[in-house]
C-alpha cells in the first residue's frame, strides 16, 4: 500500500505557493542593487533576456519533470534511469543546506518586526546589529561557539512554525499558507512602496535606480549578472518547482501557470526596485550624501540600512513593521517551499507518510540549523554557505541538470509532448534550443567566472579564515555531491511510491 503524497487542491492554490516559493529575498534585498549595479534601467534588457531565454524555460523544464514523472527530485529523476537519481538527492541536499541559514535570515527579520516599533537599534544600527548577532568577523570567527539568546529564541520560533505548516501537508499547510500570505505580503509591500514614494529625495532615488547605462551592455557580466539573478529569482532546476507540480492534477496547464509565475515574480522585483530605492534616495538626502553610497544589498541593506531609514523617517515604525513584516512572509513561504523538497524526497523513498515523514526530517534540520546558525558563528557561517550555494551549488546542479536531461537520457522530447498536452500554448523547438543550448552555456560561464573570482579571492569571504573556506565551501560541495551519490544507491523500498499502482 502507498502512503499518499499529497496534492494541490488546484491551480490556483499550486499558484499561489509556487509565487510563494519565487517571491523572496531575492526579490527584495538581492533584485534592486543587481539591477542599479549592472547596468541600471539599461539592466531591462539582459533581465528580459535571461527570463525569456533560461528563466521561463526551465521553469517549464521543472515544471514538466515533476509532473510527468509525479514525484519528488530523487523519484522524478530515477524514473528518467537509474543512474539519475542522484541528480535528484543533490538537489535535495542544496535545499537542506539553504533551509538550514534562511531560517536564520527569518529569525533576525522577525525580531527586527518587533524591533521596528520602538526602533529598538537606537541611533547606530550597524553597532546594534554586531551586539544582537554578537557576530564574530576575521580572525576571530576561528573560535567562539557560544548561543545568542535572542537570535536562539527566535530561530525555535521560526522552525516550530515551519514544522506545524510542513506537518499540515501540501494543501492544508503548504498551499494554505502561501493563499494567505502572498496576498497580504502584496498588500503590505505596496502600501510599503507607496509610502517610500512619498518620502523626500525619494525621486532622487529612483533616478539613480532607472537611469540607463546603455554602455553596460557590452559588458558580459552584466548579462551573467542578469542571468544569476533569473536562475536564483525564480528558484529553478534545484527540486522546488519540480517537487511542487509534482502535487498538480493530471490534466493542468503547465505553460500558461509558469508564465503567471515567472511574470509575478519579476513584477515584485520591480516593485521592490522601486521601494528600495525609494528608500535610499531619502536615506542619501537625510545624510547629505551620493546615492551611490548608501546602495547596499542582502543583510547590509536589511539590517543596517533599512534601519536607519526608519529611524530618520516620519512615522518609521509603521515603515519598519511593513518592511520586516515583508521580509517574515517572503521568506516564511520560501522556506517551507525549500524543506518541502526534502520532506518529500524522504516520503517518496521510504513510502512513509506525511506526519512521520515531516518529524523525521524537519526536526533533525532544525536542531542542526539551531546549533549552528544562532551561535556567534551564525554570520560568518551565513555568509559562506550563501556564496558557494548561489555561485556553485545552484548553478552547477542546474547546469549538470540541462545537459543530463537534453543529451544524456534526451528526455526533450517526451517533455515538450507533455509540457503540450494541456499546455495554453504550444512549445517546440526554440524551448528545446534554450534548455539544451543557452542555458548550459550561459552556466558554464558562470561557473567559470566564479572559479575564478574563487581563486584570485577578490571576494567578501576572504575576510574568514582559510579553514572556514575550506569546511563550509569545498568540504561541503563535495560532501554534497557524494551523500547525493550514497543516497542514489539505497535501494527503494517496496511499499515507496517509485513503484506506483496506478
Ligand atoms: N527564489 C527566492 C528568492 O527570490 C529564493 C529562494 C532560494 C527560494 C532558494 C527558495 C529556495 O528570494
Ligand atoms: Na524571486
Amino acid at each position: 500500500r502507498r502512503a499518499d503524497r499529497g496534492a494541490f487542491a488546484g491551480r490556483t492554490t499550486f499558484i499561489f505557493a509556487a509565487i510563494g516559493s519565487a517571491v523572496g529575498l531575492g526579490n527584495i534585498w538581492r533584485f534592486p542593487a543587481v539591477a542599479y549595479e549592472n547596468g541600471g534601467g539599461a539592466f531591462i534588457l539582459p533581465y528580459l533576456v535571461a527570463l525569456l531565454t533560461a528563466g521561463i524555460p526551465l521553469l517549464f523544464l521543472d515544471y514538466a519533470i515533476g509532473h510527468r514523472w509525479r514525484g519528488s527530485a530523487p523519484a522524478a529523476w530515477r524514473r528518467f534511469t537509474r543512474w539519475t537519481e542522484f541528480i535528484g538527492w543533490w538537489q535535495v541536499l542544496i535545499a537542506l543546506v539553504i533551509a538550514l541559514y534562511y531560517a536564520l535570515i527569518l529569525a533576525w527579520a522577525t525580531n527586527y518586526t518587533i524591533f521596528s516599533i520602538d526602533q529598538r537599534w537606537g541611533d547606530d544600527a550597524g553597532a546594534f546589529f554586531g551586539e544582537y548577532t554578537q557576530a564574530l568577523g576575521g580572525a576571530d570567527a576561528t573560535v567562539a561557539f557560544d548561543f545568542v539568546p535572542a537570535v536562539l529564541i527566535s530561530m525555535i520560533v521560526v522552525w516550530l512554525a515551519v514544522i506545524v505548516v510542513m506537518a499540515l501537508g501540501v494543501q492544508r499547510g503548504i498551499a494554505a499558507a502561501s493563499v494567505i500570505f502572498i496576498p497580504l505580503l502584496i498588500i503590505m509591500f505596496i502600501i510599503l512602496v507607496v509610502r517610500s514614494l512619498f518620502l523626500p529625495g525619494a525621486i532622487d532615488g529612483l533616478d539613480a535606480f532607472f537611469q540607463p547605462n546603455w554602455g553596460a551592455l557590452t559588458d558580459a557580466k552584466v548579462w551573467i549578472a542578469a542571468y544569476g539573478q533569473i536562475f536564483f529569482s525564480l528558484s529553478v532546476a534545484f527540486g522546488i518547482m519540480l517537487t511542487y507540480s509534482s502535487y498538480l492534477k493530471k490534466k493542468t496547464d503547465l505553460t500558461g501557470s509558469g508564465l503567471v509565475v515567472g511574470f509575478a515574480n519579476s513584477g515584485f522585483e520591480l516593485l521592490a526596485g522601486i521601494g528600495v530605492f525609494s528608500a535610499l534616495g531619502f536615506m542619501a538626502q537625510a545624510q547629505g550624501v551620493a546615492i551611490d553610497e548608501v546602495v547596499t544589498d542582502g543583510v547590509g541593506l536589511a539590517f543596517i540600512a533599512f534601519p536607519t531609514i526608519i529611524s530618520e523617517a516620519p512615522a518609521g515604525a509603521i515603515i519598519g513593521v511593513l518592511f520586516f513584516g515583508s521580509l517574515v512572509l517572503a521568506g516564511f513561504t520560501s522556506m517551507i517551499s525549500i524543506v518541502e523538497v526534502v520532506i518529500s524526497a524522504v516520503q517518496d523513498k521510504f513510502g512513509m507518510a506525511r506526519i512521520p515523514a515531516t518529524l523525521a526530517v524537519s526536526i533533525p534540520m532544525a536542531v542542526v540549523s539551531i546549533i549552528l546558525f544562532s551561535t556567534t558563528m551564525g554570520l560568518p557561517l551565513l555568509d559562506v554557505m550563501d556564496k558557494w550555494v548561489n555561485e556553485y551549488g545552484i548553478v552547477a546542479a542546474a547546469a549538470v541538470s540541462t545537459i543530463v536531461v537534453s543529451y544524456l537520457v534526451r528526455g526533450l522530447p517526451t517533455l515538450r509532448d507533455h509540457l503540450n498536452r494541456y499546455g495554453t500554448f504550444p512549445i517546440g523547438k526554440i524551448w528545446m534550443l534554450c534548455v539544451a543550448v543557452i542555458a548550459p552555456l550561459v552556466l558554464g560561464v558562470s561557473l567559470v567566472l566564479s572559479t575564478y573570482d574563487l581563486v584570485t579571492s577578490e571576494t567578501t569571504y576572504s575576510e574568514y579564515p582559510g579553514w572556514f573556506n575550506l569546511v563550509f565551501g569545498w568540504l561541503m560541495a563535495i560532501s554534497l555531491v557524494v551523500i547525493a551519490i550514497l543516497l542514489s544507491l539505497i535501494p527503494w523500498s517496496r511499499s515507496s511510491n517509485l513503484y506506483k499502482a496506478d
